[in-house]
């Protein structure tokens, strides 16, 4: 099977053991929002807690127990279809933008499905010869990649459905004290020729092979992501009104939209609030930018006279800083972005806080393949109008962030906990024609 790579040693007792270990993180996810949080669907993009909750039980029993389990029946014909997220080869799905109109299945309901195939797919693990455990490892370990995706997803979901509420309900998590940002410092690389991609050990999606080399001219990274305070004073300058800043499908999205601030702002008697997952606060100065599209990201780095790393650039930098995976993920339990920490002359803020929006379009890495199938529709198909970021933000599982991860929104996309680091250098030098 090659839509993973994959050199973690599995057993059916470890396997089982993770399976509960994730299966379980999503609910205690889900555990404080009500049945009637988890069925809103506050925009096309957002899609309800409860369909999560299914959709992710949904691709086990599709992917794994329709083809492996003794006289397989799913566990409601209905739910094939309402639980399809986009996969073509399974068959029709109910339209994506229409989620928030299901009522039935209700919240319990998820509950009693999700309980259903826990149980089946700990019957069939139990169950395996070592060689069959060994030839469903790799769709079993995308199964827990992809439910840890949509444990992102269900964070930055209920974020916006709870952001339509005038109540201004609050998840979890306490807001930062007020902080001012430290000066911006710059980590100098050397580039050359380099490599790229997923190596091993460990999971990855087949979004991240091959591996593969790269010339990177010598470049620098900042140090730390934009604040808050700075892009205020972006906006002070008139980065929302000056078209010259701005790509041509950004500035049409801003004249449509009426963009004059990252998306979670607003202005109240002269005062800047920002939503979270904390409730609605004043924008604190020194707390990374957060939730700006990549148009807004590269029109900022168009005003201060620098502009988005690629993610080439991006990863070898963060490997060649020798950057341990550890950072303000979803396990710290503050669902927002955090200050960056004592400047040390490397790169802060790598994992965790905001995805880091880059320079670079999604396309396929030379060589790649989809895997034969439906679960081949996995990534291979979205490589198209969509952009890269990478490192990971506040809200994403531990074990779920690593240098060589490719995320992917569309350019517009502003509700995912995205952000910005800028990048400088990087020309070419030739001594062609030099005199
Ligand atoms: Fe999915």
């Amino acid at each position: 099977m090659t839509m993973t790579q994959t050199m973690t040693q599995w057993d059916a007792e470890s396997l089982t053991r993770r399976f509960d270990e994730v299966r379980a993180h999503t609910e205690t996810l889900a555990a404080p929002l009500s049945p009637e949080d988890q069925t809103v669907q506050s925009m096309p993009d957002v899609s309800p807690t409860k369909w999560h909750r299914a959709h992710v039980t949904w691709f086990f029993e599709t992917f794994v127990l329709a083809d492996n389990e003794p006289a397989f029946a799913p566990f409601q014909d209905k739910y094939w279809f309402l639980f399809n997220s986009y996969y073509e080869a399974v068959g029709p799905r109910f339209s994506r933008a229409d989620r928030g109109v299901i009522t039935r299945p209700g919240a319990h309901d998820v509950g009693v499905y999700r309980g259903n195939v826990d149980d089946r797919m700990r019957d069939l693990m139990s169950s395996l010869d070592g060689g069959t455990v060994e030839k469903l490892t790799p769709t079993i370990e995308l199964g827990f990649h992809h439910e840890q995706q949509h444990q992102e997803l269900l964070l930055m979901d209920i974020k916006h459905v709870l952001s339509m509420n005038p109540m201004r309900p609050t998840y979890a998590g306490s807001p930062s004290e007020v902080c001012e940002p430290d000066a911006l410092g710059w980590v100098d690389v050397a580039g050359g020729l380099v490599e790229i991609g997923h190596a091993g050990p460990g999971f990855s999606f087949d979004n991240e092979l091959p591996r593969h080399q790269t010339w990177l001219n010598p470049y620098r990274l900042a140090d730390r992501l934009v604040t808050n305070a700075e892009w205020l004073e972006f906006m002070t300058d008139g980065g929302y009104a000056r078209p010259e800043l701005w790509l041509s499908d950004g500035w049409a999205r801003v004249k449509a939209e009426g963009w004059e601030a990252p998306f979670y702002w607003e202005q109240v008697e002269g005062v800047w609030f920002g939503h979270t997952l904390n409730g609605t606060w004043p924008v604190n100065p020194g707390l990374p930018a957060s939730h700006v599209s990549h148009y807004e990201a590269d029109a900022y780095a168009t005003w201060a006279g620098k502009r988005l790393p690629t993610e080439a650039e991006w990863e070898h930098a963060v490997v060649a800083d020798g950057q341990a995976v550890d950072g303000n993920l979803a396990d710290a339990r503050t669902f927002h972005p955090q200050a960056a920490p004592e400047a040390t002359g490397k790169l802060r803020q790598v994992y965790g806080d905001c995805w880091e929006w880059t320079s670079s379009a999604y396309l396929a890495y030379p060589g790649f393949h989809p895997a034969e199938g439906a679960i081949g529709e996995y990534n291979g198909k979205f490589m198209s109008s969509q952009m890269v970021l990478r490192g990971g933000c506040a809200l994403t599982p531990p074990g779920h962030a690593r240098a060589t991860y490719r995320n992917f929104f569309p350019s517009g996309s502003r509700w995912a906990l995205s952000g910005v680091r800028l990048a400088d250098g990087g020309v070419p030098t030739t001594t062609a024609g030099a005199a």
